[in-house]
């Protein structure tokens, strides 16, 4: 996050020795990452965050192969059939790589317990459902169209408001979620051009410090392996931090989209980058407004890419058959584009009324056995159907 933010009452200086009310000593704990050289935060706790009552390793949860599944379109249906669960049991990973993980998590149960993904940075889009996302930085409401972008290594606690009807869809990224570098100035500012600015981007809210002991579990997922910690403090226990390096939430209805004259390819639609995927997201918007304009996608073949797209909502005027929560995949080596008679049907078109995100990978996909069982059979071969 290249935003500075801070909460609580900080000392003057790093490093010097601050005191509790009690006076008893806050512990400084820096939360650093990529070394030194990545952004970082320092937070004061009350207690030492080093404690640990016991360690277990649990069986982490499995995610069925599919290695023989061939290179073609895909069209699935990601919210159909859900197994339920909780944040973490309820999470369906559909493709994969060793940068990205792509799913959807249908939550119908709480998870009791504490979660830090210590592999991945997480980007959740809240398709239906709301809640609050507690963390070490404090509370940070969520609601229907917001991202929000927890941290790798950030222990969190996720509420929702109902149990029943949540969808979200889940990138899982080794590498952080950035504001594309087009968009920023060299001092990392987002420039005047950019679909957004730093005021619509919201910071977790910090209150009062847990100082309470007790039983707590914290669920550590690391390495493709799941371990369960037993904690004699609560977690949130931080008085005051400030840094670079806090979970935080963007609404996709607050992104401005740039339209032209004609097509414009997706870096105008860029919500986040990092350094093996572009994040993207379509919005209602005016049609490109070129009297001859072809106001939908032309036919491409992105040949480093693997495109992923999820369809929230809206009418998608390049695709047949999709509904909310449809996933379409076109990997790279495979032209795709508009479905036989969409381009015809576009023309003269004023607006486009679709909500969508979209996820770019520079490197190739593995489709999982989840994809099989929620499969569009007859989309491979749709453009060859009248
Ligand atoms: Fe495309």
């Amino acid at each position: 996050m290249p935003f500075y933010r801070q909460q609580g009452e900080l000392p003057r200086k790093k490093h010097t020795a601050v005191r509790k009310p009690d006076g008893g000593l806050l512990r400084e704990e820096l939360f650093s990452t990529q070394g030194f050289a990545g952004a970082y935060s320092t937070r004061y706790r009350l207690d030492l965050p080093t404690r640990v009552q016991k360690v277990r390793e649990l069986p982490p949860p499995q995610t069925p192969a599919w290695p023989k599944a061939p290179l073609q379109p895909y069209h699935f249906f990601s919210l159909e059939k859900p197994a339920g669960g909780d944040f973490l049991t309820a999470r369906r990973i559909f493709l994969e790589n060793d940068d990205v993980r792509f799913g959807t998590i249908q939550p119908n149960r709480s998870l009791q317990a504490f979660y830090r993904n210590a592999s991945a940075h997480e980007l959740v889009f809240i398709h239906r459902g709301a809640g609050v996302l507690q963390s070490e930085y404090g509370r940070l409401q969520f609601a229907e169209g917001d991202y929000l972008v927890i941290p790798k290594g950030v222990t969190v606690l996720v509420e929702f408001a109902a149990l029943v009807n949540n969808a979200l869809l889940l990138i899982e990224s080794a590498a952080p979620f950035e504001i594309p570098r087009h968009y920023r100035s060299e001092g990392g500012q987002i420039l005047e051009h950019a679909p957004y600015c730093e005021r619509v981007f919201r910071a977790p809210e910090l209150g009062e410090p847990h100082g309470e002991p007790g039983d707590f579990r914290l669920l550590l997922q690391t390495r493709g392996r799941l371990f369960e910690y037993a904690l004699d403090r609560h977690p949130f226990d931080v008085a005051a931090w400030d840094g670079y390096h806090y979970p935080f939430a963007f609404n996709i209805a607050d992104f401005n989209p740039v339209v032209g004259k004609l097509h414009l390819p997706p870096p105008v639609h860029a919500v986040f980058h990092t350094r093996a995927a572009m994040v993207s997201n379509f919005v209602p918007r005016l049609a490109d407004f070129h009297p001859e304009a072809v106001p939908i996608p032309y036919y491409h073949s992105n040949i480093d890419c693997d495109e992923v797209l999820y369809y929230v909502r809206g009418n998608f005027m390049s695709r047949r058959a999709v509904r909310e929560g449809s996933v379409t995949l076109h990997p790279g080596g495979v032209p795709h584009g508009p479905q036989p008679g969409k381009i015809e049907a576009a023309l003269g078109l004023k607006a486009l009324d679709e909500w969508a995100v979209m996820l770019d990978t520079f490197a190739p996909l593995r489709l999982t056995g989840h994809v099989r069982k929620v499969l569009d059979k007859d989309y491979a071969r749709s453009w060859s159907k009248p």
